[in-house]
Order: structure tokens, then sequence, then C-alpha cells
């Protein structure tokens, strides 16, 4: 049993509700704070004195600066295993030429695909464990991690075979999932339909036996793939026991329709959502995610966050970080630069990017300060909560702990 403390600050967001818009007033905040961890599970939140007066003889890691206490961050969308980089693409887009004006010309995933295909699965590793680490650095110890830089099986094996290796060798856990409905491959022999039909009979059962993911995804859009061939296809995807997510109302409606019809826990991007598809998701159980980093990218508007949480929704807040529409990864940047065009309160950013982006990952043992949750944990260096968006992603965190263990510079 150990007890860490005094901090500044403490948020718990232990009582916070999953759907819905929170006020700044329902925090709680826990001044002078202390946590007691035991077999990296928090025991207890309370303050410092309290605890250590409860505790006499446990042993104490003090902290001698003001710091704020926060449940460690999930960044419950990204695509961090890929191969070489798109700098060209994102030269030419911010130069005027549309992100899919540049895909039907032979750029876009497609080239990402063909780099991932050349590079190793060693490399793989290597490039995922250092994105993963500056992750980790940033306060993020959940990171969720897509395939789908490779489309077909032997190289989509290899992609979550390296995803995989890189979760053995970093702090944070790497939750993967399966995104080989990205595009159909331009050297796939078929429609889109068929190529659907390839992954389910030869890459599901197989990523299935190994335990490489539990997760599928698609990317429903006109350039990739359409609401009728999505619905079998995920269907079938769930009829073997695997969690359904979507990359979903990007570039156009019908995606978020289909996450509700097959059951989707989450259903991702959503920057083209109308009041029709905001109602849908609010309605539903499923996650909304929002994705800034992808709208910085791509030069255009963001999710109807607002709207979503007003509409009763639950949302989170992902990086999408990726080589061609979302190359930054900065979550907590990208968090704040939503809140400040969306008008979200600090209580509504924080719950997207811990305990409602662990909701979208289905685990429910994260992103909570609370007796029974995994000691996950992040202090910057600052006196009050708000500090920490006021900086708008340039404040960095000096403790984070993964299961109760401080994670190393
Ligand atoms: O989430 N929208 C589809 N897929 C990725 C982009 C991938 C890429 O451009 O490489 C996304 O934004
Ligand atoms: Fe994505």
């Amino acid at each position: 049993m150990k007890l860490i403390g005094p901090f500044t600050q403490a948020l718990p967001l232990a009582d916070l509700p999953m759907k819905g818009a929170i006020a700044d007033e329902d925090l709680k905040i826990i001044e002078q704070a202390g946590v007691l961890l035991e077999d990296g599970k928090i025991l207890a939140v309370d303050t410092f004195d309290k605890l250590q007066k409860e505790n006499p003889e446990v042993a104490v890691t003090e902290i001698q600066e003001s710091m704020v206490l926060l449940p460690s961050f999930v960044d419950c969308h990204t695509h961090i295993c890929w191969g070489g980089n798109r700098a060209r693409d994102y030269a030419m887009r911010i130069a005027g030429k549309p992100y899919l004006e540049i895909a039907r010309a032979g750029g876009g995933i497609w080239d990402s695909v063909t780099k991932t295909r050349a590079a190793s699965e060693g490399e793989l590793t290597n490039i995922t464990i250092q994105r993963a680490n500056r992750h980790l650095a940033d306060g993020i110890t959940t990171i969720e991690v897509k395939s789908g830089y490779a489309l077909d099986v032997e190289n989509e094996l290899k992609m979550l075979k390296a995803i995989k290796n890189a979760d053995r060798e970093v702090k944070a856990d790497l939750v993967s999932t399966c995104l080989a409905a990205h595009i159909k491959p331009k050297d796939f022999e078929g429609d889109a339909a068929a190529y659907l039909q390839y992954i389910l009979e030869n890459l599901l059962p197989e990523i299935k036996q190994q335990g490489l993911s539990n997760r599928v995804d698609i990317f429903i859009e006109d350039t990739a793939f359409n609401e009728e061939v999505s619905v079998s296809y995920l269907l079938a995807a769930k009829a073997m026991g695997f969690e359904i997510t979507i990359h979903a109302d990007q570039f156009s409606t019908g995606g978020s329709a289909v996450g509700k019809e097959v059951g989707a826990v989450s259903v991702e991007h959503l920057e083209s959502s109308t009041e029709e598809e905001i109602r849908l998701i609010a309605d539903s159980d499923m996650v909304a995610v929002a994705l800034p980093g992808a709208s910085l990218g791509l030069g255009m508007q963001y999710t109807p966050s607002r709207k979503l949480l007003d509409a009763g929704a639950c949302l989170a807040i992902a990086t999408d970080w990726n080589p061609g529409s979302a190359p930054m990864g900065d979550l907590l940047m990208q968090a704040a630069v939503l809140s400040a065009s969306e008008k979200l309160s600090s209580a509504e950013v924080f719950a997207g990017i811990t305990y409602r982006a662990a909701a979208a990952l289905n685990l429910n043992d994260r992103g909570r300060l609370a007796e029974g949750m995994l000691g996950d944990m992040v202090a910057f260096p600052c006196e009050t909560y708000q500090e920490i968006l006021y900086q708008q992603g340039r404040l960095k965190p000096t403790y984070v702990w993964k299961k109760g263990e401080e994670v190393e510079g």
C-alpha cells in the first residue's frame, strides 16, 4: 500500500455522468488531496491528511510542488502504426487541393498502404513504440491503435502483430483494432463487397485465433465503403465476436445510422453529422468520438460537439493520429482547441479524454479516480485545473502513473 500526495487539487471525475452536458460546477475538487493505492489500483482518494491519519504506517510518496491530479488520459482513436509519411500530400492540401481529390489521384491512404506494406514487422513495432511513448509522456496511458494501412491478409496481420509487440514494450496499454475495411485496395480484383468477404473469410478468423484484436472498424464513405456493404460486413464481424466501431459521417452522412443498426460501441469523426444523426446518436448507447486533429489537419469543420452533448450524447475526444489527415497527435492541445470553438466546459473536456474515451473502448476500469479503478493518473504543475486547458496543450505533465507506478520521462 502507498500514499501519494499532497496534490493542490485532485479532480477524481468519479461521479460525473456518462452522457450529456456537464457544468464545471459539477466537478468535485479535493484540495490538498492524496491517493491511496494497492496492487496498481486505487483504494481511496481524499484529503492527504485524512488518508495519512487513517493509515499511519503507509509508505508516502511526497509531492513537493503544486500539482493538479487527474485520471490519466485515453486516446480512443489512433492509427499510429504506419510506415513512411505523407508530407507531400499535406503540402498539396494546405495549398488547396482537396483530401479526397489527392486520394483519387493515388495519394492519400493508398500511399501509406504502399509504404506500410514495405516496412518490416520490426520497423513497425519500433515506430509504434516511439509514438506510444510520446503519448505516454503527455499523460496518455491507454491508446487505441488501428491496422488499416496494409489491406491484405499477410500485411494486416503484420501490423496487428507489430501493435501487439509494441504493447509488450510500452507502459501504456495499446488496444488494437482491425481496420482492414479502410478502403478497397487498388490491387484487389473484385468489388468492395468481394473485398469485405475476403477479409471476413481470410483475415478475421486468423485475428481471432491469434488473439490479435477483438475490435473491427470500417470507413463508411463514398470513396471507401457504402452503407449496404458495411452493414453485412459488420453484422458478420459481430457474429464472430468482434466489437464494432465506425469511421462515420466524416464527409457525408450514413455511417452513424449504420452504427445504430449494427449495435456499434462508438461512431467516430461525425464532422458532417446533421440534427438527424445527432439525435440518433444521443438516443443510443453509442459513444460519439470527436477527432479535432482531423479537422485541423484537413482544415474542415469540427464535430458538432456542443450539440451532441446538449442532445444528451456521450462525447469522447481523440487524436485520430495518422499520417494523412491528422499528423499532429497532440490530444490535450486538440481537446483545448475544440473546446474553445465548440464551447465545452473543462469538465466535458476532461470527461471526453478520460472515462468517456474509455467507454468508447468498452473499458470501465479506468478514467476516473475511485476505489477499485486502475491507478492510472497524471499530475500537471499548476495550482488550478483551469490552467491546464488555458495553456492549450503547452503545459506538460510532471508525473504520469500507470497502474500506480510512476512512468519515467
Ligand atoms: O480517420 N477517414 C479515414 N481514415 C483516417 C485517415 C487516414 C489517412 O488519411 O491516412 C482518418 O482520418
Ligand atoms: Fe481515423
